[in-house]
């Protein structure tokens, strides 16, 4: 063989291991199952939970670890639990997908819970926000929040500011049950009083028959949790009617009722309303201006980017994060292993996946509803550093 032979052959083959090495990756890409409620009532949901991942894929690009990362998306349409888990099948056993992510509604991550287990897939929880869902699946770890975390510091608040008679109004299902319980014993730690409670069906949208009772009871506020939407617009629009707000009976929520969504669809009747949350495009920090004007770049300015958003943008940065750590590896344990005890900043402010119990630890801020420059905004004016979620 001559001396150009073999530098033909050589040439050949660092060819092939190079194909061989591309093709391998392109194999390996990273498939992500994404659940999302994108028709119906909640369509909201699945599209600020789309719009956050996707923009945090269009910022760091579509490649970790020398890996493409592809996202398959499925609309469960809301509160729809045995779609969801048929969804969730399907991506894991056709399209193989390697880690499950979405889940806008209790409902529909409870019921994807066991399929993480039974495929061993790492399931990221981008909004659903009850506190047992990473409870059930040692694979679930979660970005958005709990509403035991949200409530218990309003019902501080209520305490310190001298608010004693509070009538507790829920939508009756986890998220509504986990919000009541937990500003319900808090606020009676604190020597006061729920004068009365309801739980509402979750698709109520007509509140005139609880507003009269409410009334009844004259209480000194009301504290909800409803999922935004159009219960939340139901309701505010009988407050006014029924009275309450001439009575005085002030409105403390959690951060869903004035979802930054839907604040300038409630109208100024929303003014003065006082809110605890993780999340307000309103956030003062460099990161957060950031993200508002990527947002607007990307999606316009006519939706603003709301708390769902960010656990969307936060889901994918924590996918991200640990697939570096693991060096491309999806595998669901050694994922896990990788997003426990995950910290970065977030347009939010800092935050961290607690290591035991795989929820979010974050800052939960105190905001009033303000107008400013003639839109609604919840201005964060006092704040509590590293809350877990204290239903656990
Ligand atoms: C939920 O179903 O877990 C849920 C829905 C809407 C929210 C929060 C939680 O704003």
């Amino acid at each position: 063989m001559t001396r150009f032979h073999q530098q033909l052959l050589r040439l050949l083959g660092i060819l092939m291991l190079a194909f061989g090495a591309y093709s391998a990756t392109a194999q390996e890409a990273i498939k992500i199952g994404v659940i999302l409620p994108l028709s119906g009532p909640y369509a909201d949901y699945g599209e600020q939970i789309g719009n956050g991942l996707k923009l945090y894929m269009q910022q760091n690009g579509d490649t970790v670890a020398g890996k493409k990362i592809s996202i398959i998306i499925r609309d469960d349409t809301g509160i729809a639990p045995e779609l969801s888990k048929r969804l969730a099948q399907e991506m894991l056993a056709q399209d193989h997908v390697d880690i499950l992510a979405g889940f806008g509604l209790t409902p529909s991550a409870l019921a994807v819970a066991p399929l993480a287990t039974q495929a061993k897939k790492a399931m990221v929880i981008m909004n659903a926000a009850t506190s047992v869902i990473t409870t059930k699946s040692p694979y679930i770890v979660r970005l958005s929040h709990t509403l035991p975390q949200i409530s218990t510091p309003m019902a501080t608040w209520a305490a310190k500011n001298g608010i004693k008679k509070v009538y507790t109004l829920v939508a009756d299902y986890g998220p509504g049950i986990d919000a009541e319980t937990a500003f319900t014993k808090t606020f009676a730690a604190t020597g006061n009083q729920v004068v009365g409670s309801v739980r509402v069906p979750v698709t109520n949208i007509d509140f005139a028959p609880y507003i009269r009772r409410i009334k009844d009871s004259a209480p000194e506020a009301i504290f909800l949790f409803l999922p935004p939407g159009s219960a939340t617009i139901g309701f505010l629009k009988a407050y006014n009617e029924g009275g309450l707000a001439k009575a005085g009976i002030k409105l403390l929520s959690t951060v869903d009722f004035t979802d930054d969504t839907l604040m300038d669809t409630l109208g100024p009747s929303v003014l003065g309303v006082i809110s605890s949350g993780h999340y307000s495009a309103a956030h003062d920090s460099p990161l957060n201006k950031a993200y508002v004007q990527a947002y607007a770049k990307a999606y316009g300015t006519k939706l603003r980017p709301n708390f769902m958003s960010v656990g969307g943008y936060d889901g994918m940065a924590a996918i991200y994060k640990a697939l570096e750590k693991t060096k491309g590896d999806a595998d669901g344990d050694k994922l896990l292993a990788a997003l426990k005890g995950l910290q970065f900043e977030s347009p939010r402010g800092p935050i961290m996946i607690d290591p035991d119990t795989r929820d979010i630890v974050q800052t939960v801020y105190y905001r009033r509803a303000e107008d400013r420059n003639g839109k609604l905004y919840n201005i964060e004016f006092d704040q509590i550093k590293n809350v877990k979620d204290p239903g656990k």
